[in-house]
């Protein structure tokens, strides 16, 4: 063999050598990768579960019982949804397991609240479980915020004065997504078929929306509406039209 092409393969079967290395290197700097980012989010997961147990029996601002705050995440989960807004923060549990799920589906909550000790809980309250960077909390009066708001939305918690809801709704529509739900608590079927409350003017109201279908969740303790720009029912939810 000639010194020429000697050199030639040596050469060859170095590229070839530092090339592997070179592949192996990466492979294992992704996997090194998913195997931090999996373990952020378990961290995470642990962090908010645990702050969810410890405190299950010490929500007294009329927060959301903890069954409904746990509907609200997996609609978001399930759906995918990433742009939330939240009318009715108080100590922030239902803004806690909406948040979660958003750390999930990669979405951001922006949430109101009038009371200035109670935005002040909640902002320490999501601080606990470590899902600040998914929250923008607003202090103010909802009457104001929410028809000034910009943007759009695909997931609107409603829970703050029930007076006011079809206002909310209203003011909310124009900026839904297309596949977006207007989530209403506290709104139960049986006054609904009484006819008599301000829960039947509400859902009389938002099953007049034209291209979304309501339907109440069967699950939820103290009532959830969902108002949703799909015609697929939600899963194990009663459509009421
Ligand atoms: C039922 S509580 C919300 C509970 C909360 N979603 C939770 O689960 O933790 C209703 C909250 O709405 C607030 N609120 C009432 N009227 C409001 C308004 N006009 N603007 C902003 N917040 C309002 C109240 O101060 C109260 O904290």
């Amino acid at each position: 063999m000639g010194k020429t092409k000697m050199i030639a393969q040596i050469s060859n079967k170095r590229t070839f050598r530092l090339s592997f290395i070179a592949l192996v290197s990466s492979f294992l700097i992704v996997m090194t990768g998913f195997a931090d980012t999996a373990s952020a989010d378990e961290i995470l997961d642990a962090r908010v579960q645990q702050f969810l147990k410890e405190h299950v029996g010490d929500w007294r601002d009329m927060n959301v019982p903890y069954q409904d705050g746990k509907i609200l995440h997996d609609i978001i989960v399930d759906r995918g949804f990433t742009r939330a807004f939240e009318i009715g923060t108080s100590t922030g549990h239902s803004t806690i397991w909406i948040a979660w799920a958003l750390s999930k589906t990669g979405g951001t909550l922006a949430t109101v609240e009038i009371d200035e000790r109670r935005y002040e809980t909640a902002r320490e309250n999501i601080a606990a479980t470590g899902l600040t960077d998914y929250v923008e909390f607003i202090l103010g009066d909802a009457h104001e915020v929410v028809p000034a708001l910009e943007g759009s939305y695909d997931f609107v918690f409603s829970d703050a004065d029930k007076g006011w809801y079809i206002n909310y709704f209203d003011d909310m529509y124009p900026k839904l997504t297309n596949n977006a739900c207007f989530i209403a608590h506290n709104v139960r079927d049986s006054q609904f078929r009484s006819g008599r409350s301000w829960e039947a003017e509400y859902l009389s109201h938002v099953r007049k929306a034209p291209d979304m279908l309501t339907l109440l969740h069967p699950d939820a303790r103290n009532g959830i509406a969902l108002t949703c720009k799909e015609t697929k029912p939600g899963q194990g939810a009663m459509d009421d039209r």
